[in-house]
């Protein structure tokens, strides 16, 4: 054990005046089984999502050339250089709800002769489309990412819908191809998926899945890329609890569906018109909301077993397009912004939703955390100038590793249980991968906000000597970063040493572990 740890550890025993005796009880054992290799978990799966809402465009990402924010032609220098950090594999836009109002004529050409729109969905405010498809390209190729474009069946048409995809990635010499050449753009560019709709059953038209698949089929219809440069096109799926529209559209769907989506946000009380706070919350809404978060497994395990049955194959993939966590508008903020604090429980919620993701690689191939900067659970937050990076961006750095890693089977004996008002979920949650690089990974999350946890490691198929790595955690359950004191919240380096052959890591209580183990 570090001595920093030791330290830290004792003094919590200390103040809570644990017995020694209980915190043997409490001992969980991880057992790993190196010799039987799982799925690949999809570099996909830590996916970002940048919506035309709020600053998570304009001001979070693009500030335009003439800003006196230092930028790379118009894109933010000090964003860019976060986000190439944690290595962000994949970006959704133009949106979530905009999407299905986005006119992708309006962000071609010279900028200054862009037309102005109203953002109907997000504070009512004016979008002057400095931001289009070309802006969104560079910033693709700026975080050296893949592109996930999201089409309008909203309030768009087929012909709109099929030109778009025509104009970023034809290499013929039609005319709607020639104007993206026009638009200082010769070589095609790669999309890596592309959305048919989004939230039809909300937002996006308020449909059945019935009449959502048949429009589904309607468009996919004449969604033509020369051969070879086919996205993998995603129906818009349902939400929460729901498996009915996966079970439609996987029956109903005859055209190219490489995907579902699925949607599902975390509401520390789960209810939509008081969802609760980012910051200042007690413990009842530390429980409720990582309780909240670990439904996502039911949901997915629900949606797995309806595809099982009507996909044995296992072509259609199930993705979590947006995920995260919404809070409570902060005071004094635009509502329709969907700005808020980022603590170190939503770095918590990151890490247990990834736990999920990679239990359920074999479908869970993507997914995209709503969102990339300035809205709802972001990585970044931004005033003017000024930079903060989340606990949340934390976590994405420290679980990396996992980005097209090879689950492992792990079984966790005794995780011990955490309870708080009527909420009792299990304390230690954890998953396990062969990284591309050969490493063998752990992650860990100790959910309790109070109790240490002591985990013992076995390994089937190799001896451990040693686990390091990277510990994430702070004193305060909503310990954040702000712009004057940005560095509060940060991961520290750990390690644990073998005591003749038998590896016990330390987990202090509300935190997020990543060690490779040798
Ligand atoms: O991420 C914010 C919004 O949440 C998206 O626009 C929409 O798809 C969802 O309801």
């Amino acid at each position: 054990m570090n001595t920093k740890l030791k330290t830290w550890l004792a003094a919590t025993a200390c103040c809570l005046s644990l017995p020694a005796v209980a915190q043997e009880e409490s001992m969980t054992r991880i057992e790993i089984d190196s010799t039987r290799p799982g799925a690949t978990i999809n570099r996909d799966i830590y996916g970002q999502f940048a919506e035309h809402l709020g600053r998570g465009i304009y001001g979070g990402i693009w500030v335009g050339e003439d800003s006196d924010i230092d930028n790379i032609r118009g894109f933010r220098t000090d964003v860019i250089e976060a986000l190439r950090d944690i290595e962000v594999p994949l970006v959704r836009w133009p949106g979530g709800c905009f999407a299905d109002e986005y006119r992708w004529r309006d962000g071609i050409g010279p900028r200054d002769e862009r037309p102005v729109r109203v953002n109907t969905h997000w504070g009512g405010v004016a979008e002057d489309n400095a931001f289009g498809t070309h802006e969104f390209f560079e910033l693709v190729e700026l975080l050296d990412t893949e592109a996930y474009v999201n089409g309008n069946l909203g309030t768009g048409n087929p012909r709109e819908m099929a030109e778009w995809l025509e104009y970023m990635t034809g290499d013929s010499e039609s005319a709607v191809v020639e104007e993206r050449r026009k638009n200082g753009r010769e070589e095609p560019w790669e999309i890596a998926y592309f959305g048919i709709g989004n939230e039809a059953w909300g937002c996006g038209g308020h449909m059945r899945p019935e009449y959502y698949s048949d429009l589904y089929n309607h468009f996919a219809t004449f969604l033509k890329t020369p051969p070879g440069s086919e996205p993998k096109f995603v129906a818009s799926g349902g939400h929460t609890d729901d498996t009915e529209w996966t079970d439609v559209l996987s029956r109903n769907i005859q055209r190219q569906m490489d995907g579902i989506s699925f949607h599902f946000y975390t509401l520390p009380t789960g209810e939509w018109d008081d969802k609760g706070e980012s910051t200042g919350f007690g413990e009842d809404q530390w429980a409720s909301t990582l309780w909240q978060t670990l439904r996502m497994d039911e949901f997915i395990r629900a949606n797995k077993k309806v595809l099982e049955k009507n996909d044995p194959e296992n072509e259609i993939g199930f993705y979590v397009d947006e995920w995260g966590t919404w809070y409570n508008p902060e005071e004094g903020r635009e509502p329709g912004f969907l700005y808020q604090q980022n603590t170190l429980r939503d770095a918590l919620v990151a890490a247990l939703n990834f736990n999920i993701f990679h239990r359920h690689a074999d479908r869970v191939r993507m997914t995209n955390i709503a969102q990339m900067v300035n809205v709802l659970q972001a990585m970044i937050l931004t005033d003017e100038e000024k930079m903060a990076l989340t606990p949340t961006y934390h976590t994405y750095g420290m679980y990396k590793v996992f980005q097209d890693a090879t689950s492992l089977p792990l079984e966790i004996a005794n995780p011990g249980s955490y309870r708080s008002g009527d909420r009792t979920i299990p304390s230690v949650s954890a998953s396990a991968a062969r990284g591309e690089d050969g490493e063998l990974y752990l992650s860990l999350v100790n959910l309790d906000p109070q109790a240490a946890q002591q985990v013992t490691v076995d390994v089937k198929g190799m001896e451990i000597t040693e686990a390091r790595g990277q510990l994430l955690t702070a004193d305060a359950m909503d310990a954040h970063n702000t712009f004057e004191n940005p560095g509060s919240v940060k991961p520290a380096d750990y390690s644990a040493s073998a005591d003749s052959g038998n590896l016990t890591l330390d987990i202090p209580a509300k935190s997020v572990l990543v060690v490779g183990l040798e």
